[in-house]
């Protein structure tokens, strides 16, 4: 008989496979398991340790290692090839933030003392350190078929972040910055981490290439989602909900979507405040923030960051949709997204 023949005798039934989805509950059990036996291997000296297991204890979203699962998942119905590297990329993530309160002097995060407050630099420098070395390592124990592909996209994205942290840090001191400036600075920074949990997740399920680039896209766009509301948050949100002080953005002069746009249509007075603020002419922090703040309040800055958000996100949704899995595995992903985006902290 030809194969063929054979072909049409099997009902097109027998080839799709079932839908097992993981819910977000269950990835983040996964990652809180993980993360827990992670955390259980004291090491010493304690100095350097503690600090990881400090911040790696505070919680957080854990959103990217959520979305590697789940774009693991839509491949799938076994995401254990991604948990490791999962947990690499919170890691990774982690030791981002270690660093990056140092460089924006921030006392607060996930509504504890952040690392350098509570050592000091050089513990939060040399902490960070061992975190990022712990993430490769993670990375490492992947099996050799995708290990390669793994490395490839974790060296780029992990240098990519740095590019961007580098970006952010000269923008501080340039009043001249554009948007598309601005929009490269914080893909850089924030969304190729995004993007690249949701590809390697892809990867570790062994998805065609087309299929993790579109994957890919789709995190791109949600992280420059992500980063606007960030610096929207950053200004808005309630300080105990967000787990960060509010207004430190403005206080460091950083080149934050409201920033940029609000130098964009300023006149007059207005102007004249925002030039006042970022030239250092106001020496009182929280009078700075709240004189930026009013300006941003009545040039409707708020709502084009919120019309900005929605289209990062749309544009998102758009390269979800074209991912070829039955759309009924794309829900949970879809409603993460959503979710993220009305976010409050
Ligand atoms: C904070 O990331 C850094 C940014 C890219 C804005 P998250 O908002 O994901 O922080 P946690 O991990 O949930 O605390
Ligand atoms: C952080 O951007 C991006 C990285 C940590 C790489 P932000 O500086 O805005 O993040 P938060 O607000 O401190 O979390
Ligand atoms: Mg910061
Ligand atoms: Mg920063
Ligand atoms: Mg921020």
């Amino acid at each position: 008989m030809c194969p063929v023949v054979i072909y049409k005798l099997i009902p097109l039934e027998a080839f799709k496979i079932e839908a097992k989805m993981i819910s977000l509950q269950s990835c983040l059990e996964i990652i809180d398991r993980e993360l827990e036996t992670f955390k259980s291997e004291k090491k010493t000296p304690s100095e350097l340790y503690e600090p990881v297991y400090y911040i790696l204890s505070l919680g957080g979203k854990r959103i990217r290692p959520a979305l590697a699962l789940m774009a693991c998942n839509l491949f799938s119905n076994d995401v254990s090839e991604a948990v490791k590297p999962a947990l690499a990329i919170e890691v990774f993530h982690n030791f981002t933030l270690v660093h990056d309160d140092i460089m924006d002097n921030a006392p607060i995060r996930r509504s504890k003392p952040t690392v350098h407050s509570k050592w000091d630099n050089n513990v939060a420098i040399l902490s960070g350190d061992a975190m990022q070395i712990m993430a490769y390592r993670l990375i490492c124990e992947s099996k050799p078929a995708i290990l390669k592909s793994l490395l490839d996209i974790f060296n780029t994205t992990a240098l990519e972040v740095c590019e961007g942290q580098q970006y952010d840090m000269n923008f501080a001191t340039r009043n001249d910055v554009t948007l598309g400036e601005y929009i490269r600075m914080i893909e850089l920074k924030t969304s190729v981490l995004l993007a690249a949990s949701l590809k390697i997740g892809a990867v570790c399920a062994e998805a065609p290439e087309s299929e993790a680039q579109k994957l890919y896209e789709f995190g791109r766009n949600l992280g420059l989602a992500f980063q606007i509301q960030d610096d929207y948050l950053d200004v808005y949100a309630n300080r105990d909900v967000f787990g960060k002080a509010t207004g430190g953005d403005i206080a460091e002069n950083k080149k934050t979507f409201l920033l940029i746009k609000s130098l964009e249509l300023a006149t007059g007075k207005h102007a004249k405040t925002l030039q006042d603020a970022i030239n250092n002419q106001i020496t009182d922090a929280d009078e700075k923030v709240a004189l930026v703040k009013d300006v941003y309040n009545l040039l409707n800055i708020p709502e084009l960051a919120i019309k900005s958000i929605e289209n990062y996100t749309n544009k998102a949704f758009k390269y979800l949709d074209s991912v070829v899995v039955d759309n009924s595995r794309k829900e949970l992903l879809h409603e993460l997204a959503r979710d993220l985006m009305k976010r409050d902290r």
